[in-house]
């Protein structure tokens, strides 16, 4: 199983922050946003990972991550994104990377504190998505399923009156029919590819599943819940509930950092 990051967007929501910096290097507490989705792969046994940028940031992500967790085990490896094109866009710019094979995508802003180890583990094909509950599904794609059999009955995306309350997180996992798939889907009025496409085309081949979730979930696309992730990841202490490789990793960069700086002087 291998992992992608989808890092790259426009982040209008949280300008004028986005027009220095892009969103997933922005703040969460102590440490940039995409080490939350980072730690959630390498917590889950995943150590071959794609992050998707855009052209203006890649340089900071490679300064950033190119060499820190070298020596650690884990491989990453970067796909620049022209423009944002949607979130499916992930299984086409990462075709090569996957080689056919499954992967767990994972968005850049999205911070979980569940641990998917096991449902990652534990998967074979089709199509794994999760549901957590809210209490605005309207602001997200929402599942409607049978909750004994885990079989999923509808998605919306964004619905005005929504059959449950249970949103879909920005994590996915998909097989190896996942680029082929993606690479069918038509763009939406806005221009994008939609991710609930995705969900939809796996439904139809009746191979989704869902699984809910139950710890505390951030989507830190907006100042509000950029602050309120912050607040919380501080509060939980999951700086000391990151896996070790992440902890041990920045450790070492900071450190080697510092070195450089006294060099200079
Ligand atoms: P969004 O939050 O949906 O989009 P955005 O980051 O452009 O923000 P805004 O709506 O405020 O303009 O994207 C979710 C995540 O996916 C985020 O980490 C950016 C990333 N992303 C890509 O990498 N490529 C894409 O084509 C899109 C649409 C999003």
């Amino acid at each position: 199983m291998k992992g992608i990051i989808l890092a790259g967007g426009t982040g209008t929501r949280l300008l004028p922050l986005t027009s220095v910096l892009t969103k997933q290097l922005l703040p969460a507490y102590d440490r940039p946003m995409i080490f939350y989705p980072l730690n959630t792969l390498i917590q889950a046994g995943i150590r071959d990972i794609l992050i998707i940028v855009s052209p203006e940031y890649s340089g900071s992500f490679l300064n950033l991550l190119g060499s820190m967790f070298r020596g650690h085990g884990v491989n990453i490896t970067f796909v620049v994104q022209k423009r944002p094109g949607g979130l499916p866009e992930a299984f086409i710019l990462g075709e090569d990377f996957l080689d056919g094979g499954p992967s767990t995508l994972i968005l850049g802003d999205n911070i979980f504190e569940d641990d998917f180890s096991e449902a990652i583990g534990s998967f074979v094909s089709g199509g794994r998505v999760f549901a957590k509950e809210v209490t605005d599904p309207e602001r997200f794609g929402v599942v409607e399923f049978d909750e004994a059999t885990g079989k999923v009955i509808s998605i919306e995306e964004k619905p005005s009156a929504p059959k449950s309350n249970f949103a879909i997180p920005g994590i996915y996992l998909y097989d190896g029919k996942a680029s082929e798939i993606a690479k069918r889907i038509k763009p939406s009025e806005r221009g994008e590819l939609e991710i609930v496409d995705m969900h939809r085309a796996y439904l139809a081949l009746g191979e989704l599943d869902v699984r809910t979730i139950t710890g505390a979930y951030f989507d830190a696309g907006t100042h509000d819940s950029l602050l309120e992730a912050s607040v919380y990841v501080k509060e939980k202490d999951f700086r000391s509930r990151f896996h070790p490789i992440v902890n041990e990793a920045i450790t070492e960069f900071n450190a080697e950092f510092k070195r450089l700086v006294s060099l200079k002087k």
